[in-house]
């Protein structure tokens, strides 16, 4: 009987779709990420594994795979995951595109809703027993209306922030290698170069992938020539920004405000953020609904079977 290793607990339509088709399920953890030695442990002998977006699979972990043919991420980022050493191997690896797009867009327009809004001193200031009611010029906040939202990546994701925002009254511009025809037409997007979109956005959001070219994209430099007063939102991976650089333009107000999901060194948050009120901090919530990750675990467990059925896989990744 081959086995399956899913590495957290994720929802059991997962579990039954797999052992509907014969397969034995083990699942690696209830309640917290497997160290990367219990990861290794018990993955060894597994013949799949669907993985989260915390594991690393880099080559030593690869390496100690003994019978895995397929690793099916439960994300549509795949970072954590040494993809071309792993086809090297002859293992299959897969995500999760498309369903999670809808979800992680709301996300990213509900960060720049509630950073351009001053939800978080809102809220504060609400609990706190201090509000004591209406008042002319009490956290005055930013519109969305006719200003101009800079896409970092018009992916999938991308493409939905820049669809909502749209809906808000926003202009839309776009970084991207390539040019969306399709997008452009729709949204009368503009694409532009980098440095553009930094120099004329208002909002600015990240949708593109990490990898080692998108490492530090916006960095302390370049930073300098967003607009005064942007908000910056980041749903796609910590790592994108530097983060030490955006602390700064926080703090010299050069950044109205940041909308944050994702961190750096994840799960550890920069302690300055903790004490900032103009940064809404999210814990990696992207795709957190009931039914995008319901759909998710569909996905992994199809892709699981199709290459352990030697058929080919639903969402591999290049
Ligand atoms: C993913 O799936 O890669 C995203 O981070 C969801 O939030």
């Amino acid at each position: 009987m081959k086995t399956v290793l899913i590495t957290r607990k994720i929802p059991n339509k997962a579990i039954e779709l797999l052992e509907n088709q014969g397969f034995r399920v083990i699942i690696g953890s209830k309640t917290k990420s497997l160290t990367k030695e219990a990861l290794i442990r018990k993955a060894k002998n597994a013949d799949g594994i669907i993985s989260m977006l915390s594991d690393k699979f880099d080559k030593e972990a690869i390496d100690a795979l003994q019978r895995c043919k397929v690793i099916a991420n439960y994300a549509v980022g795949f970072n954590n995951i040494d993809v071309a050493y792993a086809k090297e191997k002859g293992i299959t690896v897969t995500n999760t595109p498309d369903i999670l797009t809808d979800a992680t867009a709301d996300i990213a327009i509900g960060l720049a809703l509630a950073a351009a809004r001053n939800f978080i001193k809102g809220d504060e200031l609400v609990r706190s027993g201090k509000f004591n009611g209406w008042a002319p010029e009490l956290l005055l906040g930013k519109d969305f209306k006719g200003k101009t939202f800079g896409i970092i990546g018009a992916g999938r994701i991308g493409q939905a922030t820049a669809r909502r925002a749209k809906a808000f009254g926003c202009k839309i511009v776009y970084y991207s290698r390539k040019k969306k025809t399709d997008f452009e037409n729709e949204l009368k997007a503009k694409k532009v170069s980098l440095n553009k979109l930094l120099a004329t956005s208002d909002f600015i959001s990240i949708h593109v992938p990490l990898t080692e070219k998108t490492f530090h994209l916006l960095n302390k430099e370049n930073m300098q020539r967003m607009k005064n007063g942007v908000v910056i939102i980041n749903t796609a991976r910590g790592e994108i920004i530097d983060e030490k650089a955006l602390i700064e333009l926080l703090k010299s107000g050069k950044v109205f405000a940041a909308g944050l999901d994702v961190y750096e060194n994840e799960p550890n948050v920069k302690r300055e953020f903790l004490k900032m009120k103009n940064v809404v901090l999210l814990p990696h919530l992207g795709s957190a609904t009931f039914e995008t990750r319901e759909a998710m675990a569909k996905l992994a467990a199809e892709n699981v079977i199709a290459v352990l059925k030697g058929k080919k896989p639903l969402t591999p990744v290049d």
